[in-house]
């Protein structure tokens, strides 16, 4: 790809292009080794190398992140004074990336984000149906009769579910997969049958298990294998 050099820097650091402008009065920019003074030179992504204050800077059009979402952070690349999951990742890609669905601000666990605006689109279309799959935490002892309820569907008020598998693991503690992710959909399944989720955290996407070792907070990048992962229903 071909692109102006001061754009390709401000992708790939956390320096706004205005700041990337200034470097090039102050011979910070090279190409090939060679001092570069025009903002607007224009570089291939796939061959030449850039430095900036000597140093050779990696670049990635697309990046896949995953995060494990603490609780109290809104899904949202901008918000009227609450804290955005943005916070969380390094500056560099605080600018670049937006995240691929949402979670409740009370929800923890795997979200994903991108600057990739075809894998968010296929992993968000309803026709995908590709799977989400929650651990849950609710006041009241599961009854085993729900498990036939959700695979049948539940009306959740404007809306009835398609088929839900959930697995009860002890009294008041179970997962469930579902293949859509209408607004509040869980906790509004549940509340269908008079349970309160009282902690709710996203564990899998597709075929894509959230890092254990990824303490909250914390994100790292996927592999091409996990990328492929998340797509698959
Ligand atoms: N369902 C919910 O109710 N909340 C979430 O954050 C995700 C799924």
């Amino acid at each position: 790809m071909i692109i102006r050099i001061d754009k390709w820097i401000s992708d790939a650091t956390q320096y706004s292009r205005s700041e990337v402008k200034n470097f090039f009065k102050y011979n910070k920019v090279k190409v090939n080794g060679e001092i570069v003074k025009k903002s607007g030179y224009k570089v291939d992504t796939e061959k030449d190398q850039i430095e900036l204050f000597n140093e050779i800077l990696e670049y990635e059009e697309f990046v896949y992140l995953m995060l494990n979402k603490p609780k109290g952070y809104i899904s949202a690349t901008l918000t009227d004074g609450e804290k955005t999951i943005m916070e969380l990742l390094d500056l560099k890609y605080q600018k670049r990336l937006f995240p691929v669905g949402r979670l409740d601000k009370d929800t923890e666990g795997l979200i994903l984000l991108t600057n990739d605006g075809k894998f968010s689109h296929q992993l968000m279309h309803p026709n995908k149906k590709v799977s989400k799959i929650y651990y849950i935490e609710v006041d009241e002892n599961l009854k085993s009769d729900l498990v036939s309820a959700f695979i049948n569907g539940v009306d959740i008020g404007d809306y009835v579910t398609k088929e839900a598998r959930l697995e009860i693991l002890s009294e008041k503690t179970c997962t469930l997969e579902i293949q859509e992710g209408k607004f509040h959909q869980v906790k509004r399944m549940f509340s269908a049958f008079d349970y309160e989720v009282v902690y709710l955290k996203r564990i899998q996407i597709g075929d894509l298990k959230l890092d254990e070792n990824l303490k909250l907070g914390e994100s790292r990048k996927l592999n091409k294998e996990e990328i492929g992962k998340a797509l698959v229903n």
